[in-house]
């Protein structure tokens, strides 16, 4: 599974980077207005930070309108990647973007339906909202799971399956579970993957114990 990090921080993906997880990047406006800097600097910015796709979100709402944010935001870097919502004129743009062989994500996306245009569109990333499905005691990961059999019914439809609006680290091991191939994570629930009060407790055990030895293993 890859792992992108959900965020427009710039100090938070430069602090990640060393970590050797963070597969992609995925921004919104949202994230973007969060840092209060100006778009095409951040996203430069973090497309020389990553090598994998940067999800650079459109604005306007109309395909024609979509397609030109697109086409511009994609001479950012060759790592960027348009993001469109799953509207009709999304996926329209989705359509005319691919055809230029620009990678697209089709994001928002709350229904099995949605994700089968957006496999048609041709999509390189199609982003199912597990948390705001969730927030509103629907089942994210049960759309997760409808999209994994609709997708594996039709191998010629190429889009990855990436599960954002994670909340938790229980979300990235359902998706996993699931054969999902991306999950899109915020800084703060990546960073907690790694946490076990149980390996805390055996570190400092072991520690203890060895201080005891007296040793050093690099013998100084
Ligand atoms: C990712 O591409 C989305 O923009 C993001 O995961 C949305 O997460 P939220 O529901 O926490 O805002």
């Amino acid at each position: 599974m890859k792992f992108f990090i959900d965020t427009a921080d710039v100090d938070e993906i430069r602090s990640l980077a060393p970590s050797g997880f963070l597969d992609g990047v995925t921004t919104n406006p949202s994230l973007v207005s969060q840092t209060g800097r100006d778009f095409r600097e951040v996203l430069e910015e973090i497309c020389g930070l990553v090598t994998g796709p940067v999800s650079a979100e459109v604005t306007a709402s109309d395909a024609a309108g979509m397609l030109a944010e697109g086409e511009s935001l994609a001479t950012v870097a060759p790592n960027v990647v348009i993001k469109v919502p799953l509207t009709w004129d999304g996926l329209a743009a989705c359509r005319r973007l691919a055809d230029q062989d620009i990678g697209v994500n089709v994001t928002l996306c709350f229904s099995a339906a949605q994700a089968l245009l957006a496999a048609k569109a041709g999509a390189s990333f199609v982003s199912p909202f597990v948390g705001r499905l969730d927030d509103i005691g629907q089942s994210g990961m049960e759309l997760i799971a409808d999209i994994r059999t609709i997708y594996d019914n039709y191998p010629q439809l190429s889009t990855e399956i990436l599960v954002a609006s994670i909340r938790h680290p229980m979300h990235v091991v359902e998706a996993a579970r699931l054969g999902a191939e991306v999950c899109t994570i915020p800084p703060a629930v990546l960073r907690r993957l790694a946490g076990h009060p149980l390996t805390d407790k055996g570190l400092e055990a072991f520690l203890a114990d060895w201080g005891k030895t007296g040793q050093s293993i690099l013998g100084e």
